[in-house]
């Protein structure tokens, strides 16, 4: 007898059907729900120019300065005049949108594999979560090891563009990671050193229209486990940031052109805690779907992540001593990945609140 072949619902074949209720695995727990808009836009979080980045003198004096405010009260903050060119993000989002726009069937060959964290994900990283967030994700290598064979060949562009596109983001995140080590008062290529072989990898967000944008988030709140997350959103809004610890959420304003930057755990760890680990989430709504792509730059997973020396040396400053036992990123990333169910079981079996500590790539 033929085996039934179920059709897998995917978030974007949801909203397409024009559900008006929320399927109950999408619902979150009232604490966890949004209580700003996603278009409630805030001008918070600090928006910075790059323009005098290699000029020395007292603009770039200045550049350090917003760049240490910012990287110590949110974790975050946008970068404009950084000289991506604009047309290239546009061409990587039009790709993303044909991308998710293929057949179910034609995106599930490049379903995530169990243990693997690179692929297509329906709601989650994490195949059978039973809690899922709105979104659609691709997310694959770009460096070291760019496995360009088993990027989608759809839509035709889209290796060519992905493959510029991350081009692109390495070098700005090498200057980005010579700014913040100039701002963390440590040698400029202190960061990358301590990441040994850095690794890069690039998410496409596709968060669909939802019908109950109140009851659910299209990504949970989470910190980003790595060292540095550069992201281009289009205009729609929906990412949030919080700098107590979730009291008070801002939605960041969408600005053309720019790129959003924040913090990982490992660049938390490395300034012994100087710098925050941005905490985050991203909000949908009713009217238009969003998309964001995501670049994230990690250490080498075999990179010991410690504090770094030169910061132990100035003690008696801000800190005494070292903040954080050393570890090994992949075992913190692999733990990190798995940390968020675990939590979320203590929590529905004591009806606790714990912050839920979402894993990312
Ligand atoms: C992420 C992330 C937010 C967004 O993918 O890690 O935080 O706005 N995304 O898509
Ligand atoms: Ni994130």
């Amino acid at each position: 007898m033929a085996e039934a072949v179920v059709e897998v619902k995917t978030v974007k074949s949801l909203a397409d059907l024009g559900i008006k209720d929320l399927p109950i695995n999408y619902v979150k727990d009232e604490d966890e729900r949004p209580t700003v808009a996603y278009n409630d836009f805030s001008k918070e979080v600090p928006v910075i120019s790059l323009t005098n980045a290699g000029n020395g003198g007292a603009e770039h004096t200045e550049l350090i300065r917003e760049l240490r405010v910012a990287c110590k009260q949110w974790g975050m903050f946008q970068i404009k005049d950084h000289g991506v060119p604009t047309e290239l993000n546009s061409q990587l989002m039009c790709c993303a949108e044909e991308f998710f726009s293929l057949p179910v069937k034609e995106k599930m060959q490049y379903a995530i594999q169990e243990g693997k964290f690179v692929g297509y994900g329906n709601g989650s990283f994490i195949n059978d979560d039973p809690l899922m967030d709105w979104r659609e994700l691709y997310v694959t290598t770009c460096f070291p090891d760019r496995a360009i064979q088993s990027w989608p060949p759809k839509p035709v562009q889209f290796r060519e563009v992905l493959a510029k596109y991350s081009d692109e983001m390495l070098e700005l995140a090498k200057t980005l990671l010579a700014l913040i080590s100039e701002s963390l008062g440590v040698e400029a290529d202190a960061i990358e050193k301590a990441c040994g072989e850095g690794q890069q990898k690039v998410l496409l967000n596709y968060y669909p229209t939802c019908p109950r944008p109140d009851l659910t988030l299209g990504l949970k709140r989470h910190t980003d486990p790595g060292t540095l997350t550069i992201l281009l959103q289009d205009k729609v809004g929906g990412l949030q940031a919080t700098k107590d610890n979730g009291k008070t959420w801002v939605t960041v304003e969408p600005i053309d052109g720019a790129f959003v930057v924040n913090i990982g755990d490992q660049m938390h760890a490395l300034s012994n805690g100087i710098f925050k680990s941005a905490d985050h989430q991203a909000v949908v709504n009713s009217s238009v779907r969003r998309q964001s792509i995501v670049t994230f730059y990690n250490p080498h997973p075999d990179s010991i992540v410690y504090p770094l020396d030169a910061l132990m040396a100035t003690k008696g400053k801000c800190h005494t001593g070292r903040r954080f036992e050393p570890y090994v990123y992949r075992e913190f990333y692999q733990r990190k990945m798995t940390k968020h169910l675990l939590d979320r079981d203590i929590k529905r079996s004591k009806g606790t609140s714990l912050v839920q500590q979402q894993p990312e790539v």
